[in-house]
């Protein structure tokens, strides 16, 4: 398994404890669950359930074609662009929901969006009839 899909597993799986841990503490602090139901729901959506998906599709999908990864480089840049994009996120949205600046949180968001771009881009042109 390449080095860069150990990677989105391994980030997937960080995500899903840190997701569930806030999931818990909303319940604890139900006064500030408000902030971070957002926070709560992307790192278990767009963190482990996406980030997993990333990985698992990298590995098996290109086998299903007896393909290659149409770009590995893209494959890596992605990773890059969708764990920044999500710990912005994850950062900022208490932030923007508090009165602050929404902008970090559009940033960041739309590293998610190029992250999910990048991803179905380099999907479609691996997967092809065997
Ligand atoms: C230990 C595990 C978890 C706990 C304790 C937990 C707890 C919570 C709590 C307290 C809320 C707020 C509910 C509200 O007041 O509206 C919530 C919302 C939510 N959780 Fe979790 N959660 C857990 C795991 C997960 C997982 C694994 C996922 C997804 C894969 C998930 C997805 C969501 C979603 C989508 C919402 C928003 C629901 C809505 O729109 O009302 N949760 N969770
Ligand atoms: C680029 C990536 C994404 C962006 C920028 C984004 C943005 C947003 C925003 C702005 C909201 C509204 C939050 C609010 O109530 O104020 C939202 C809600 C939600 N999103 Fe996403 N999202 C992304 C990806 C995803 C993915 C991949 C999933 C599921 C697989 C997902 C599931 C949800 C759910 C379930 C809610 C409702 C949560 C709630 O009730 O608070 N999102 N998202």
């Amino acid at each position: 398994m390449e080095r860069v899909i150990v990677w989105y597993l391994r980030m997937s799986v960080i995500y899903f404890v840190l997701g569930v841990v806030i999931g818990f503490t909303l319940l604890l602090w139900p006064d500030e669950a408000l902030y971070y139901i957002p926070v709560h729901v992307h790192l278990n959506l767009l963190g482990f359930m996406s980030m997993m998906i990333y990985g698992v599709g990298y590995h098996i999908l290109p086998k299903f074609s007896g393909a290659f990864i149409h770009s590995p480089r893209i494959m890596n840049i992605q990773f890059w662009v969708a764990n920044a994009g999500l710990i912005g996120m994850a950062v900022s949205w208490p932030f923007m929901l508090r009165g602050e600046s929404g902008v970090p949180l559009i940033v960041f968001s739309f590293l998610s969006v190029v992250a999910a771009a990048l991803f179905a881009y380099n999907m479609i042109k691996t997967i092809k009839p065997a």
